[in-house]
């Protein structure tokens, strides 16, 4: 498949896809965000893939929604042409784990995006922000909602009140990223975690996924039953004897 927004590879057993637009700072238009979906969708589909790794460029993940396109869009067509609607939601339907490996800005739609991944690892120059207020507009892609359930409501409302960007490291702290790491070791350490899930239990890490994410959507009830009916059926895979013989046999589990 040929694209022209965004570029493929793959990395022993990580789909990486780079967000390849740099004249826009990656902004996401609606070509890229049509290739991005097709791209996830075969990496989903590829046996020989365990892992996705969505990133960017060192200067701009993703600089938002591309404004130069959205200028002119009027309600309502917006609404009846599903604008930022099923195209940008791709990744959530991604059932293999998505890293989003960020490096500078992450802001607007490129801040929703990452946070649409299954985590973000951040490089120590990334920048996260949800600037829309500043163009008379709001989050439209999940932004007030993921934002606040990673960062808290102070963090939160004041990022999409005011725009202002959070810094890497305090992304980290506030738990919007999974960790820190210079620069250029952004892609190295994103495909050891592909790497470690590719050894592991496919069965497990789909269903830890599953469950994880469940956690946004369900009450606490409904997520810890989902829980663990996921774990009771996780007993009847291959990769639960072989991962508990391994432990009780002080051999390291080989998962097929
Ligand atoms: N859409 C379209 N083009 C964009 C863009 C965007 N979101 N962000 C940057 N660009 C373009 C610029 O227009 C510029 O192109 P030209 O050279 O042709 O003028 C090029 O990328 C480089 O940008 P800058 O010259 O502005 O670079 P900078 O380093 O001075 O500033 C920046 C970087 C702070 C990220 C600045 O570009 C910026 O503020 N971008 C817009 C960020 C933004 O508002 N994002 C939210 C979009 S709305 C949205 O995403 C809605 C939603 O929720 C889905």
């Amino acid at each position: 498949m040929a694209y022209e927004m965004i570029e493929v590879e793959t990395q022993g057993p990580a789909a990486v896809i780079r967000l390849n637009r740099p004249a826009a700072l990656n902004a996401l238009c609606d070509q890229l965000m049509q290739e991005l979906g097709q791209a996830l969708r075969a990496a989903d589909a590829d046996p020989a893939v365990a892992a996705i790794i969505l990133t960017g460029s060192e200067k701009a993940f993703a600089a938002g929604a591309d404004i130069k396109e959205m200028q002119a869009r009027r309600f309502p067509d917006t609404y009846l042409n599903d604008f930022i609607g099923a195209s940008w939601e791709a990744v959530l339907t991604i059932r293999k784990p998505v890293i989003a490996a960020v490096a500078g800005f992450a802001l607007g739609g490129g801040c929703e995006l990452a946070m649409m991944c299954d985590m973000i690892l951040a490089a120590d120059n990334a920048k996260f922000g949800q600037p829309e207020i500043n163009l008379g507009i709001i989050p439209g892609a999940g932004g007030s909602q993921r934002l606040t359930r990673a960062i808290g409501k102070s963090k939160a409302m004041e990022m999409v009140l005011t725009g202002r960007m959070m810094s890497a490291e305090d992304a980290e702290r506030a738990g919007l990223a999974a960790r820190v790491v210079p620069v250029a070791d952004l892609l190295p350490e994103a495909l050891k975690i592909a790497g470690k899930i590719a050894g592991l239990s496919a069965p497990a890490v789909a269903m830890a996924k599953e469950a994880v994410n469940a956690a946004f959507e369900l009450p606490l009830r409904e997520g810890v039953r989902l829980e663990r009916r996921l774990f009771l059926g996780l007993f009847g895979t291959e990769g639960q004897q072989e991962g508990m013989a391994a432990f009780v046999e002080k051999r390291k589990p080989v998962f097929k």
